[in-house]
């Protein structure tokens, strides 16, 4: 079939349209949530030709959308007070309500149930056609099933060309995920899908709501689903789509540590610099309604890009954001990975920054030692030794093969420009060996890790540190503890003192301040960790 493509939305467009409806035809449509694919509600057969076009199974059952009060008497048999109050509070607008059943509604519309979905859109257009057609019109999304639902006539297009009747080009839909679908033929409300009307503002209206736990958390096998649509897996593209929770700085380290030839990154505005595969944004970390609008768009283009793999940063599932968890969590099949959290251990010489670390590592976090990855780099062979030896001359390297440090400092600190140079040779591999490091050492009883390094706001590594902890003590104190442990002499050991960027360097670039002297308790200091 030849599928029509109606653009202008004017009068006679809106009304050609409806009329393929009243003639039991399917007419893709725009919504304020997403395109849904409209058939007669009232006609079992025509019905029956949405499940076909969209490969949809059939025992799912679909949405009622009227665009008058009126029309949703015929439909149920009861229309309690509650659904009223919420018809009043949120229609029209992206709220679905399951309520009872009248025999009016053909079997095919929900199949098995006594039950049948019912909203009211706001969208101009879609109310403007339900009203040019004179039933209500049953609709899905208009996506094929299992992909992610269509927020553009083009996402239409792509899935059901050629499927169905025609196409009505609304532009952009404004919400971007499904709505809110909420039954009342339970005694407590219940959430079945979370969209744009939320949680909070439901229950501003009815009290306490409950919300399925299917909304964030994958059915057992067997366990019949409240709405059958939640069983299905759902809004996926091609890819193999992962959620990942934590920081940016956590991110970035499974990013490193994991990615391969096809993976692809979804995140928000402002990250891609970061990261460093390719990747989309799906709006500002807080902005939650934007991540609801563009999340599908973006998740489409990921076929186009022809990626094989998708890592999400995770939305905080909250408002809005439950709807795009909830989504993202199907696209997924529920694959959620954590990353380690990581943190920065650093201090001026002799604050006590090593002590910190055995206590931490005490508490159960894998110790990254700075120094130690510092000299496995440069061991006798290694491939940065040689490139040392390529820039700064074979000088620095003894009889034995092995690195001369005295020699290398002294060419290496003699210019910022040599400095420079040595850190973009060394820090790279110092950040691989601690990446390998943690792959190879961390075990799930780990809390999190902690890389252990004097120089860490200088390094490259820094941008796995979700935290940087930074030991104090005063210069008197930390004088005295140098004295102790290495048998320097006082002018030695203030040179040591004054060669480290000063107090104030530190504590401006302190996440969680560790005071290491009297009267503070170290322990009580890391008890938040
Ligand atoms: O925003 C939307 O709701 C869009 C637009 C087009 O209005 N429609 C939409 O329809 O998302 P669909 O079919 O993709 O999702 C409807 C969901 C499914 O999960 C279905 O299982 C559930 O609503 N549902 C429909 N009738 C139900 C019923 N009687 N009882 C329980 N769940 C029901
Ligand atoms: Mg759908």
């Amino acid at each position: 079939m030849k599928t029509k493509f109606y653009e202008k939305c004017d009068g006679n467009e809106l009304s050609e349209a409806a009329e393929i409806l009243k003639n039991g035809g399917l007419v893709a449509i725009p919504t304020e949530t997403v395109y849904g694919l409209a058939a007669n509600a009232y006609n079992g057969e025509a019905v029956s030709k949405v499940f076909e076009a969209k490969g949809r199974p059939t025992d799912n059952p679909m949405i009622v959308h009227i665009s008058k009060i009126e029309e949703i008497y015929p439909l149920v048999t009861d229309f309690p007070e509650k659904a009223r109050a919420l018809a009043e509070a949120f229609w029209p607008g992206p709220l679905t309500m399951i309520l009872p059943k009248s025999d009016l509604v053909p079997r095919e519309v929900a199949p098995r149930l006594e039950t049948v979905a019912v909203r009211m859109p706001s969208h101009p257009t879609a109310r403007k056609i339900i009203e040019l057609a004179g039933v209500p019109l049953a609709a899905p999304s208009a996506n094929s099933s299992g992909s992610p639902s269509p927020t553009t006539a083009q996402h239409v297009i792509h899935d059901l060309d050629g499927k169905i009747d025609a196409v009505v080009d609304g532009g952009e839909c404004d919400v971007g995920i499904e709505s809110t679908v909420i039954t009342l033929a339970t005694n407590v409300p219940r959430l079945l899908r979370p969209g744009g009307i939320t949680v909070s503002q439901l229950e501003s209206v009815l009290g306490h709501v409950d919300v399925d736990p299917a909304v964030i958390s994958e059915l057992e096998e067997g366990v019949a689903p409240a709405s059958p649509g939640m069983k299905y897996k759902h809004y996926s593209p091609k890819a193999e789509v992962y959620i990942v929770e934590g920081s940016l700085e956590s991110f970035r380290f499974l990013i490193d540590s994991e990615s391969r030839e096809g993976d692809m990154a979804l995140c928000f505005n402002g990250e891609e610099k970061d990261i460093p595969i390719e990747c989309l944004s799906f709006g500002d970390e807080n902005d939650l309604s934007s991540q609801a609008h563009l999340l599908f768009a973006q998740l489409r283009r990921f076929d186009e890009l022809k990626a094989k793999r998708v890592f999400v940063r995770a939305p905080v599932s909250e408002g809005v954001g439950l709807g795009v968890y909830n989504r993202l969590l199907r696209a997924a099949a529920f694959k959620v990975i954590k990353p380690p959290v990581i943190y920065g251990l650093t201090g001026q010489t002799g604050a006590g920054k090593s002590t910190v670390g055995k206590m931490l590592s005490e508490k159960g976090y894998l110790i990254v030692d700075g120094d130690v990855a510092a000299r496995a780099v440069v061991e006798k062979g290694s491939p940065v030794l040689d490139e040392l030896s390529r820039v700064f001359g074979a000088d620095i390297i003894d009889e034995n093969g092995c690195l001369i440090r005295s020699a290398l400092a002294e060419k290496a600190f003699s210019s910022e420009e040599n400095r420079q140079k040595l850190n973009s040779i060394t820090h790279p591999a110092v950040t691989k060996w601690s990446v390998d490091f943690i792959k190879k050492n961390l075990t799930e009883n780990h809390k999190g890790v902690v890389i252990d390094a004097a120089a860490i706001f200088d390094s490259d590594i820094q941008r796995y540190c979700t935290k940087m902890i930074v030991v104090t003590a005063p210069e008197e104190e930390r004088l005295a503890r140098i004295l102790e442990r290495d048998g320097l002499t006082r002018e030695a050991a203030m040179l040591r003192i004054k060669a480290q960027k000063d107090e104030q360097y530190y504590k401006e670039r302190a996440d969680i301040l560790v005071r290491n002297y009297a009267p503070y308790n170290l322990s009580q200091e890391l008890e938040l960790l």
